[in-house]
């Protein structure tokens, strides 16, 4: 079987580049392994757009580590095993929690902005942990801090090559094996073909596949989309995070308002004044992100309403404006005062925990194929992830695949730059700018009107229905990366409406009117996709 690629046939041969390592994604993911895979290796860094458009640039809350003394890897990992409502993968979990605290004081060392009190960095509260231990930095500008410190590492230290505005559009394979990238660039127009012996996506998430996101207009999935057209198994995909304080009407990407507000004891109130979470969940507002989104859907049912309060206002006002510059100035800008006023927040997707499956070293089901961060479903967050594990996620696994590297790079007999690669046949016919645009646009309301935060059959089915019709009405892609974006949210979002409509009952993120209970003896199980088993198998 000629295996399916987006990519379209081109008049001229492409050029062609060669690596050790290609890293895609330019995420805490993508350039922790960068930077560690450069130290031995021949290594280029692929961006669809430039270093700094990230959903980790975006990251406010922080990173979870047991970092301190009234705190242990064992804690974080009951933490981390609670939340994720019995599907954590359990070693992955051990791994992150042991491996987490040494992975985030290296990165202090090379991010002098993580905020300290003494010398000691200052950890923060948010939701279902039970000590303190969101390390931050810049108060709530942690992920861009982060990432420009990380940006700098690779760019002073390294020697990656940097390739931005330049657009994966497809994987490179070879005997069933991963062998680079075929990308676009979208100055010159003209594709190449990346020869690596090992890939690297860092990709993100797939925020995208609704219109209300506080993701990027970046993350439409393209990696997990790639992955399963090369063959990679992706699992997981029907837990998708709603955040419960995206501020309300607000254009998308929605404006998050970090959790480590309320860790700081704002409250979350419904239109009468009343902490509504008081008694649902012994933490209150803190409870796990599922558990607090699905009550809110419950009050605003009950109030009619579209939209909930988060409620700062008793607090210090000189605290908030020192602890959370970034949302008290964006909230400035929009119009309210994080001091004085009530801000009106619904919940919001934020986050894909599934993804491209892989193994404790970010090892896909596809040889020389790993994938770290968002992109990959390591298997730590289970059915709902913990307050900002993610960006852990991405240290700590990054770093596994640098170390595995050596050992996947070392056993390869075979340079790929002798090895044939298998690209589609004539070319394509492209669909017109409008209808890509219209495509998006009815790709996002099938996907926040029927598979947001609570879920029923019927609703599948009338998305699955649609998103399939939406398919079939385009054409095969031409040359376009906005062509190329509607095509992998599609993929994306077909995966996350099939094992919505699979899994018969509710579990953390996922949400079933018509199954409201667990059902451990039937649903303690993953669901994965891949090409030779598309409607999903449970594993
Ligand atoms: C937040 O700051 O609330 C987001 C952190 C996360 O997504 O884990």
């Amino acid at each position: 079987m000629t295996r399916p690629y987006l990519l379209a046939a081109t008049d001229t041969e492409p050029a062609k580049r060669f690596y050790d390592v290609i890293v895609i994604g330019s995420g805490i993911a993508g350039l922790t392994a960068a930077v560690g895979a450069a130290r031995k290796w021949k290594v280029a860094l692929i961006s669809k757009s430039v270093l700094r458009d990230t959903t980790t640039f975006l990251a406010q809350g922080g990173i979870a580590a047991a970092l301190s003394e009234q705190d242990s890897p064992q804690l974080h990992f009951e933490d981390t095993i609670r939340a994720g409502a019995g599907l954590c993968k359990e070693e992955a979990v051990s791994i992150l929690v042991n491996e987490g605290p040494a992975r985030v004081r290296e990165l202090t060392e090379i991010c002098p902005k993580f905020d300290r009190a003494g010398g000691d960095l200052v950890l923060g509260a948010e939701g279902a942990h039970s000590v303190p231990r969101i390390a931050h930095a810049g108060g709530d500008a942690t992920g861009s801090e982060v990432a420009s410190a990380l940006a700098q590492a690779m760019e002073s230290g390294s020697r990656v090559q940097v390739l931005e505005n330049e657009f994966v559009v497809d994987l490179l394979t070879n005997g069933g094996r991963c062998i680079g990238a075929v990308s676009l660039n979208l100055q010159t127009g003209t594709f190449t073909l990346n020869f690596a012996t090992a890939t690297v996506l860092a990709t993100g998430g797939s925020g995208q596949v609704y219109s209300l996101t506080t993701n990027p207009r970046v993350a439409t999935g393209d990696g997990m989309a790639m992955a399963y057209r090369a063959g990679a198994t992706i699992g997981d995909m029907e837990f998708v995070q709603f955040h419960p304080t995206g501020l309300y009407a607000d254009q998308s990407p929605i404006f998050l308002i970090t959790e480590a507000l309320r860790g700081e004891g704002a409250y979350l109130l419904n239109h009468l004044g009343e902490r509504f979470m008081m008694g649902v969940h012994p933490q209150a507002e803190l409870g796990p992100r599922d558990i607090v989104v699905k009550e809110m859907v419950r009050q605003m049912n009950e109030e009619g309403q579209e939209f909930l309060f988060l409620d700062a206002t008793h607090l210090d006002c000189a605290m908030l404006r020192e602890r959370f510059p970034t949302v008290y100035e964006t909230l400035r800008e929009k119009g309210y005062d994080l001091c004085n006023d009530r801000i009106p927040i619904a919940p919001v997707c934020h986050y894909m925990a599934g993804g491209v499956v892989t193994d404790i070293w970010g090892r896909s089901t596809l040889p020389g194929l790993y994938a770290s961060g968002e992109v990959a479903c390591t298997g730590v967050h289970g059915a709902n992830r913990l307050a900002s594990n993610s960006l852990l996620e991405g240290l700590v696994f990054s770093d596994r695949i640098v170390r595995d590297l050596d050992k996947y790079i070392g056993s390869m007999e075979e340079e790929v730059r002798r090895l044939q690669i298998d690209l589609p046949g004539p070319a394509r016919q492209g669909n017109k700018h409008e209808d890509v645009a219209e495509g998006l646009r009815r790709l996002q309301k099938t996907m926040i009107t029927n598979v947001g935060t609570v879920r029923n059959e019927q609703g599948l089915i009338t998305a699955l229905k649609e998103l399939h019709a939406l398919h079939n009405s385009l054409k095969s892609p031409g040359a376009d990366p906005d062509e190329y974006e509607l095509y992998n949210l599609l993929t994306v979002a077909i995966h996350i409406v099939k094992a919505a409509l699979l899994r018969q009952e509710s579990r953390g993120a996922h949400l079933r009117e018509d199954f409201p209970e667990i059902d451990d003896a039937g649903w303690k199980h993953h669901i994965n996709f891949r090409l030779q088993n598309e409607e999903g198998k449970k594993e």
